[in-house]
């Protein structure tokens, strides 16, 4: 009998340590028309269900809030407490009384990098519910988009959007709240964007009994920049957006030539190279974009892929029917970020390659001009079918390179309320 007991507590432990572990993950959709991605998550009593678009970038996470929603289990966060620590000021409302209409309430930016402005919301606590838990107390952003014409807070996101899952360095990202509340995961998260289907979104890390703990990470440091990136900030803020040392860049093994120093983050803040789910494709300073092009063109001209007329934003297009087919995606010549320590991540065809129509396939970076803040943004597109790690606790990225080496996507993972299949 003792040993039975003794196998069934051994049992319920099991079950509530693997239901636990599985907790905090968020599918993630494509969205076809902007090439963003999204995820759905419920707010509120009674729940109601939010799309919100996945900025690696994003402060906060924030939502809509406008005359038709309520919630019974909203608390707004008063300007005395001192977790108001924002630049966003006080706001005040006359009610009636409401998520978006309260007094002395926390203001919050309201950011979108899309749009052409910051908005005013507020900060607030309300229940959250990922996967099939419900989580209180962690702090977010709302905004009365009826407050707007146009809705224009949602500007280039996804139709479905109605705000923003920021996952940035900073204390309200939900990582970092998650991991100060009784929840206690560690502050970190893991990010599959799925070229098709759904990829995931986990929170904590990736889980150890998933099918995606068994790739290989390569470990990089993640850069911080001192000086804030943001739209709006105070001065001698550091960036809160996340930073790699990209040393130099390889088309088909071979360095391409520009001035280095652009990947470099120099004493204002500029250049270097972050990463930005908002961008559906890399963005590139013009004194990188355009040598890359011209080498890319030459290597692939090499392979007999026949270039075609260019397809805004993209410049330069091949004949699909000319270019071969790779585990990895179309086969045209690879580029590689060179990493600190000689660590080389390579873009495939599968990452570098759009299809613009059946019968055009074009190299998949924008050009940035010739002032860009930032001189590397890596954009969603060149991110898909990689698993990568953020952990802010060691400040570490870890990253797979494409999983379809693997044969494998980000797709693979079906999250699934509580249930991770496992292969
Ligand atoms: C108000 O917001 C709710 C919740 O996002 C949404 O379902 C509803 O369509 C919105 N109403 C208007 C008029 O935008
Ligand atoms: C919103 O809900 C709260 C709590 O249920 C209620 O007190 C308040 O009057 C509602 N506000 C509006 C505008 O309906
Ligand atoms: C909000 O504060 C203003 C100014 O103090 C006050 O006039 C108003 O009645 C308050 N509204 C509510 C709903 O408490
Ligand atoms: C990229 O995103 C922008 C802004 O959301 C959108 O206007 C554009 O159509 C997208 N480009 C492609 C090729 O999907």
């Amino acid at each position: 009998m003792a040993s039975f007991a003794t196998f069934l507590s051994l049992l319920t432990i099991a079950l509530l340590s693997f239901s636990c572990s599985s907790q905090f993950i968020l599918p993630i959709q494509k969205d076809p028309l902007t090439n963003l991605f999204s995820t759905s998550l419920s707010i509120g009593t009674p729940q109601h269900n939010f799309n919100l678009a996945i900025d690696l970038g994003g402060p906060i996470l924030w939502y809509d809030c406008n005359k038709s929603y309520n919630s019974s289990t909203y608390t707004p966060l008063s300007c005395d407490s001192k977790l108001c620590t924002n630049d966003a000021g006080c706001t005040s409302c006359d009610g009636p009384l409401k998520p978006g209409c309260t007094n002395n309430t926390c203001g919050a930016n309201i950011i979108n990098t899309l749009a052409d402005f910051i908005f005013s919301g507020d900060t607030g606590n309300d229940v959250l519910f990922i996967s099939n838990s419900k989580v209180s107390g962690l702090l977010s952003g709302c905004t009365n988009l009826d407050a707007f014409s146009d809705d224009e807070p949602l500007k280039g996101l996804p139709k479905t959007s109605k705000g923003i899952l920021g996952l940035a360095r900073t204390q309200l990202s939900l990582p970092k709240q998650l991991s100060l509340s009784s929840n206690k995961l560690p502050n970190k998260f893991a990010i599959c964007l799925p070229s098709s289907s759904k990829g995931s979104l986990f929170f904590g890390g990736i889980p150890q009994k998933s099918s995606f703990s068994k790739f290989q990470l390569t470990t990089i440091p993640l850069i911080i920049n001192p000086f804030s990136t943001a739209p709006i900030f105070t001065e001698g803020d550091a960036s809160y957006e996340y930073f790699i040392d990209v040393k130099s860049i390889k088309v088909n093994g071979e360095v391409l030539n520009f001035k280095s120093s652009l990947l470099s983050i120099d004493n204002k803040g500029n250049g270097g190279t972050k990463f930005s789910t908002l961008n559906n494709f890399t963005v590139l300073h013009s004194s990188i974009f355009k040598p890359l092009v011209r080498d890319f063109v030459k290597k692939a001209s090499d392979k007999k892929i026949k270039k075609v007329a260019s397809v805004a934003p993209f410049e330069a297009c091949f004949d699909l029917s000319t270019i071969g087919r790779t585990n990895t995606g179309l086969d045209v010549p690879t580029i590689d970020l060179v990493l600190e320590g000689g660590v080389e991540w390579t873009i495939f065809g599968g990452n570098s390659m759009v299809l613009v129509n059946k019968n055009v396939a074009c190299f998949g970076f924008v050009d940035g001009g010739k002032e860009p803040r930032t001189a590397v943004v890596i954009g969603g597109h060149q991110l898909e079918d990689n698993l990568l790690e953020f952990d802010l606790v060691s400040s570490k990225l870890g990253f797979s390179s494409s999983l379809l080496l693997h044969n494998a996507r980000c797709s693979n993972s079906e999250v699934n309320g509580n249930l991770i299949s496992i292969e």
